[in-house]
């Protein structure tokens, strides 16, 4: 087997590994437009390898199912037709067996493909299909999480609560700043939104040792925060109004204490862990209550690219709940929360997509979204690096994001 092959195979079974304990009605559910049913998830990593590796690589190539091709496309108009997002939940048909026995195929297939030496442009499609699956892995949790969230009995997808430990008082990291290079760099696999790498001028700033606590996040609430309108983007504040938005999702305030629904059900929240599930305007609204303001990614990329081993709760370590900062400063630039940036996600200079279908991966929704960095506890640690560059709506709260102070 070839080095590709096992990583093929490691990562395809890691997918599997999140579902052990899902029943088929656990992998229907859909709890809104945005989240997508974990089976789906299961199809499409499949689809994606069936339509960009084994179509266009295996010569005279017979689909495992012709009907898979419109079900579980997401996105790629240039492929064709697409079963619309909001109805995924209603695919009842093919059942979890026959989307497992899909994966099986697939997985088959690609196997013989790579038994063999494969052409660099195989073996690229492939790399770029294990780090979609890596994006996927995330979102079956960040999903599911959602799903199990609207059911009264807080249903827990793994046992037994992480341990708890103090977070160390927040201090500033301060960095000089200058003309830097941001963007990827190496022979490593990116994505196409990483490159071209570029120079930057960073005037001087400072980082905050680690993320926000939900303790001092708590201050922000009892301080009137989410009532208070010169603290919020303009958006922000419709977006609190027509949400009616007064903690982050997930908080649930129950006899004068607050609880929060987490991938181990509800636990009381704990304040020396991170806040977590905060859109970027609760974020913003934050920050400038607190005197600060977040980081653009610029700044963000620079000091990652010094700090690499700025590593916090990854989903390797099975946590699924951020945890609190190590002693270590700055602290947990990796994992636990993605940390919402001050930046618009666009196209560095430069920059252009790949041709064909899959060039429709990143470029195109360079509008109307803002970068996230770093990775969280839902993350696995070989999918990050630090010009990776994540990106969601505004008042996305569904993920594991959180809150890094600059100024
Ligand atoms: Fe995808």
């Amino acid at each position: 087997v070839s080095e590709l092959g096992a990583r093929y195979a490691a990562v395809r079974h890691a997918t599997q590994a999140l579902v052990e304990g899902l029943s088929a009605e656990d992998c229907q559910l859909q709890s809104m437009d945005d989240a997508s049913p974990v089976k789906w998830h299961l199809a499409h990593t499949a689809w994606f390898f069936e339509t960009f590796v084994l179509e266009p690589f295996v010569p005279r190539y017979e689909p495992v199912d012709p009907a898979y091709r419109m079900l579980f496309n997401s996105y790629y108009v240039g492929v064709g037709a697409r079963h619309p997002r909001p109805q995924r939940g209603l695919l009842s048909r093919p059942s979890l067996q026959q989307v497992l026995a899909y994966r099986h195929a697939v997985d088959e297939r690609v196997g013989t493909l790579l038994s063999r030496e494969a052409p660099p442009a195989v073996t690229e499609r492939v790399e770029l299909g294990l780090h979609h699956e890596q994006q996927h892995q995330e979102l079956i949790l960040t999903d599911l999480k959602h799903h199990f969230s609207a059911n009264p009995l807080a249903p827990a997808y793994r046992q037994g609560a992480p341990r708890s430990a103090e977070a160390p008082a927040l201090r500033f990291h301060a960095f000089e700043g200058g003309r830097a290079s941001i963007g990827h760099a190496g022979d490593g696999f990116s994505f196409d939104n990483e490159s071209p790498r570029h120079d930057v001028l960073l005037a001087p700033y400072e980082l905050a040792s680690r993320l926000v606590t939900a303790g001092e996040y708590l201050a922000f609430i009892d301080d009137r925060g989410y009532e208070r309108p010169e603290l919020w983007l303009s958006d922000g504040w419709d977006a609190r109004e027509r949400g009616q938005w007064h903690a982050p999702l997930y908080w649930e305030q129950r006899n004068g204490g607050w609880r929060l629904f987490t991938l181990h059900g509800n636990v009381p929240l704990d304040p020396h862990r991170p806040v977590c599930h905060v859109s970027y305007y609760e974020a913003d609204a934050y920050a400038r209550w607190a005197g600060a303001r977040l980081p653009t990614e610029a700044e963000w990329e620079h000091a990652a690219q010094r700090h690499p081993n700025s590593l916090g709760t990854f989903l390797d370590d099975q946590r699924l709940h951020p945890a609190a900062a190590g002693p270590e400063t700055p602290a947990q630039l990796f994992g636990d929360c993605w940390e919402w940036t001050a930046s618009a996600y666009l196209p560095y200079p430069g920059y252009a997509p790949a041709p064909g279908a899959v060039g429709e991966y990143n470029g195109k929704f360079m509008i109307n979204q803002m970068v996230l960095r770093g990775g969280s506890c839902a993350t696995p640690r070989s999918h990050i690096r630090a010009s990776y560059r994540n990106f969601f709506p505004p008042g996305a709260r569904w993920q594991f994001s959180g809150i890094r102070l600059a100024r």
